[in-house]
C-alpha cells in the first residue's frame, strides 16, 4: 500500500493540559498554557518536558489590560470567567512580540472583541496588520506610559531579544517587569515562583534555562546586553516572562544568567568540552570513551551528544556554553555524516564562533568529512587543533594522533 500526503507530514498538535490561573498581585494574574510535549516548540524544537505560554492580566480601575496572547487554539475564557471577566471586556491588549505563540488566537479575540486596542512598536503594528488584518494599534513610543487606574505600565522597545519588533512592559508601582521571551526558559513546572521550586525543577529549569537560551536566543546575544543594560536602572521586583517561571524572590538570579549566556557569544565560556559524536558502525565511536576517560583525569567536564540519536537542540545548548566541541564523524559518500553536517550547519546558524576544537573520523575509501569539517570551522572561526579522516578502525598511529590532540585541547581549555 502506498503512503499518503497526510502520512508524511506531522499535524501540529493543538490539545493543552489545563490553564492554570495564578495570582501575583492583587489585580494582576497570569494565565499559563502548557503545550504538548509531544509538539515541536517553533516547528524545530522538541519539548518533551514541556514549555508553558505565559500571558497577564493587569486589571486597573479605568482599563483591564492582557500582555500577551497565546497560540492558536487556545484560549483563556476559562481563566477570565473565573475572574469574573471575558475576552470582550479587554480594553487594552499590550504585544511585547508578535511570534504565534502569543498571537496566534488573536482572530478569534479581534472577531470578539473588535474595539480592542492594542499597543505594540512600529515593527509590532505592522506586523499585527499583516498577520491579523487589525489596525487599532497604538505604536508606543520608549519610555511612554500608560495610566490604567491606580496602575502605571511603562513600554521599551528591546529591539532583537529575539524578534525586531520586542518591547517589554512595566508596571511601575508593583515593580514588575513583563519581559516578553527575555528570562524565559523550557520546561513545565509545578511551581509557579522561583522561590517554590523543589531540587529536581531546579535540576530541569538549569537545562531548560540553557536550552531555550541557545535554541532560541543566542543568535541575538549582543541585543540581550544591550537590553539588560538598558533596562539596568529599572527598579524591578518580579520578572514575568512569557515562557517559564515568574522571578520573585531573585529576578537579578536570571538577569544574571542571562547576561552570562549572552556572554557566551564572544567572551568567557565554561571550562567545558563538548563531544559531538555520529558513528555508523561503532569505528568513530571506539574512541569516545577513552577521551572521556581523559578528561576526568584532568577535571574537566565533557556532555557527549550523539548525532542524530540526540536532537541538534541540546547540541546547540552544550556547545554553546563549552570552551571546546570535538566533532566526531565519518565520511558518508564522500562527504560528512550528514546529520552531523547538519548540527554543525545548526551551530552556524545559531552564531557559535571562536570555539576550540578537532575532528577526526573514520572513512574506508576517499576520506571527506575533514574536508567539509574545515569549511564548518572557518564559517565558526574555530581555533582548530587537528582534522582528519583515518581508514577503517584506525590503526595505533590514528589512535595517537586522537589522543594527542585531545591532550592539546584540555590544555587548550584549562588556560585562562
Ligand atoms: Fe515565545 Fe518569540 O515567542
Amino acid at each position: 500500500m502506498h503512503g499518503t500526503m497526510a502520512n508524511l507530514v506531522r499535524t501540529p498538535v493543538l490539545e493543552y493540559y489545563k490553564g492554570m490561573l495564578s495570582t501575583i498581585k492583587e489585580n494582576i494574574h497570569l494565565f499559563r498554557y502548557e503545550k504538548n510535549h509531544d509538539d515541536l516548540f517553533e516547528g524545530c524544537w522538541p519539548i518533551n518536558r514541556g514549555v508553558s505560554i505565559n500571558s497577564y492580566f493587569v486589571k486597573g480601575s479605568s482599563k483591564k489590560v492582557l500582555i500577551d496572547y497565546v497560540e492558536a487554539g487556545a484560549s483563556f475564557d476559562d481563566d477570565l470567567s473565573q475572574l469574573g471577566s471575558r475576552l470582550e471586556d479587554i480594553d487594552i491588549l499590550v504585544l511585547n512580540h508578535m511570534e504565534p505563540d502569543h498571537t496566534g488566537a488573536l482572530s478569534t479575540l479581534f472577531a470578539r472583541n473588535p474595539q480592542i486596542q492594542v499597543y505594540a512598536t512600529r515593527l509590532g503594528a505592522t506586523e499585527t496588520e499583516t498577520l491579523y488584518g487589525y489596525k487599532n494599534v497604538h505604536v508606543i513610543t520608549n519610555g511612554e506610559e500608560l495610566d490604567i487606574g491606580g496602575m502605571t505600565l511603562v513600554f521599551y522597545a528591546t529591539p532583537n531579544i529575539h524578534w525586531p519588533d520586542t518591547m517589554m512592559t512595566f508596571l511601575k508601582e508593583e515593580g514588575i517587569l513583563f519581559s516578553c521571551d527575555a528570562f524565559g526558559a523550557f520546561g513545565a513546572y509545578q511551581s509557579v515562583y522561583d522561590d517554590e521550586l523543589t531540587e529536581s525543577e531546579w535540576a530541569l529549569l538549569k537545562t531548560e534555562t540553557e536550552r531555550y537560551y541557545a535554541n532560541i536566543v543566542a543568535s541575538f546575544s549582543s541585543f540581550v546586553l544591550r537590553g539588560i543594560n538598558a533596562l539596568a536602572s529599572l527598579p524591578v521586583k518580579t520578572i514575568c516572562p512569557s515562557h517559564g517561571l515568574v522571578w520573585r524572590k531573585d529576578p537579578g538570579y536570571v538577569v544574571s544568567w542571562y547576561a552570562r549566556m549572552a556572554g557566551y557569544a564572544a567572551g568567557e565560556r565554561e571550562k567545558e568540552i563538548t563531544i559531538l559524536v555520529s558513528s555508523m558502525y561503532g569505528n568513530t565511536l571506539s574512541y569516545i570513551s577513552a577521551l572521556e576517560r581523559m578528561a576526568k583525569d584532568a577535571g574537566i567536564v565533557t556532555h557527549t551528544v550523539r548525532i542524530p540519536d540526540i536532537n541538534a537542540s541540546y547540541a546547540i545548548e552544550k556547545v554553546w556554553r563549552s570552551k571546546a566541541f570535538i566533532v566526531a564523524a565519518p565520511t558518508y559518500e564522500k562527504e560528512m555524516f550528514p546529520p552531523m553536517a547538519h548540527c554543525l550547519d545548526w551551530l552556524v546558524r545559531k552564531d557559535v564562533k571562536g570555539r576550540i576544537s578537532m575532528h577526526f573520523g573514520s572513512s574506508l575509501w576517499s576520506g571527506g568529512a575533514s574536508a567539509e569539517y574545515k569549511a564548518y570551522a572557518e564559517k565558526m572561526q574555530l581555533d582548530v587543533v587537528d582534522t582528519f579522516d583515518f581508514r577503517g578502525k584506525g590503526t595505533a598511529e590514528d589512535r595517537e594522533r586522537i589522543m594527542n590532540a585531545f591532550r592539546t585541547v584540555i590544555e587548550k581549555v584549562r588556560e585562562d
